[in-house]
């Protein structure tokens, strides 16, 4: 994309001021919210909101409200974006300011992370009653095998398995399964569950969905049910499961509606309050696959949340195309 050089000007001027550009090294690893650039950057929050301002007006991020919170990601479609990953790209990563603020934003991660891990460690036991407070699960988990199709599948991958409830919900529609999940606790309770509804053929094994070591295009149905709204960087997750898809494959996501039910943050470790439509698909669609059927399931009760369901395929790679490549 060509730009005018006073718009190349303008860019350089967002970007050309350390704090900016220390901004933009954060974002480039993750979307994060005012309050965490501020405890990284050391700074106050009008300081880094103003810095914040100047560069989401050059278009060099995006600010998004979530709830009360705003998240600030870089802007990926900017004129700028092949800018600053050049100016990114210069600085030597033994440089202490680069390294520190790397280091801070490691200790963020892992606050957040053990966070989470301590709030399922503390759940697992009780996670099937929890997960039913506000969503009709027996509404969701029809729909959820509606559109996935009658299978069989080969293949399927669970990510954030949890409890199990993927798993043992495709039963014997899957021939072969596999539950990643990060939370040792929450491992055993699915062992537990799929052994109890006699699924041999599922394994379940200790896992990060943002790197799971797996093959890539190993699954022909690939599942992340209620995991997204947990993580610091949703689009990572869904690039590594969409990588998981065979040919012809289904990735199906489920979660929740954009919504302001503050409290899940407070107490059950949701960051995310919900994703737009428009924001998965546009993560489907970066990480390569077709998106397919999108269904919303409202709630029954005012408290309950919009549960969301929404499929991708890969394209089926014709033997023409696979010998011309
Ligand atoms: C809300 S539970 C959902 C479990 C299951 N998919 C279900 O719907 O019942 C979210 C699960 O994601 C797991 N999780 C969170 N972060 C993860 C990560 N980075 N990699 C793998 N699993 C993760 C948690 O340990 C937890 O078991």
């Amino acid at each position: 994309m060509k730009v005018s050089s006073e718009q190349v000007v303008d860019l350089l001027r967002a970007a050309g001021e350390s704090t900016r550009l220390r901004v933009l090294a954060l974002l480039a690893a993750e979307e994060l919210s005012v309050l965490e650039l501020c405890r990284i950057l050391d700074q106050s929050q009008p300081r880094v909101s103003r810095h914040l301002k100047l560069l989401a007006e050059a278009g060099l991020v995006e600010r998004f409200p979530d709830g009360a919170w705003v998240f600030y990601r870089l802007a990926l479609k900017s004129p700028g974006r092949a800018l600053v990953g050049q100016a990114l790209d210069l600085i030597d990563i033994e440089d202490p300011a680069a390294r520190a603020d790397a280091e801070k934003l490691a200790l963020v991660r892992a606050e957040r992370t053990a966070g989470a891990q301590a709030y399922f460690a503390r759940n697992a036991a009780r996670w099937n009653e929890i997960r039913s407070l506000y969503v009709d699960e027996a509404e969701v988990e029809a729909a959820i095998l509606q559109a996935a199709g009658e299978g069989p599948f080969d293949e399927m991958v669970d990510l954030g398995a949890g409890a199990g409830r993927m798993l043992t919900l495709f039963g014997s529609r899957a021939n072969a399964a596999l539950g990643l999940d990060l939370s040792q606790q929450m491992l055993n309770i699915a062992r537990d569950e799929v052994a109890k509804a006699g699924l041999g053929q599922c394994e379940l094994r200790h896992g990060d969905i943002f790197a799971t070591g797996l093959p890539g295009g190993c699954a022909d149905l690939v599942t992340v049910h209620q995991v997204l709204h947990y993580l610091g960087d949703p689009a990572a997750a869904v690039a590594e499961a969409a990588r998981l898809v065979a040919d012809g494959g289904l990735l199906l996501i489920a979660d929740f509606a954009p919504h302001d039910h503050e409290f899940l943050r407070e107490v059950h470790q949701h960051r995310r309050l919900g994703f737009e439509d428009a924001e998965i698909a546009a993560w489907i669609e970066d990480a390569g696959l077709v998106p397919g059927s999108n269904i919303a399931l409202p709630p029954t009760s005012a408290e309950g949340l919009t549960v969301k369901i929404w499929t991708a395929r890969r394209s089926a790679t014709t033997s023409a195309e696979r010998s011309a490549a």
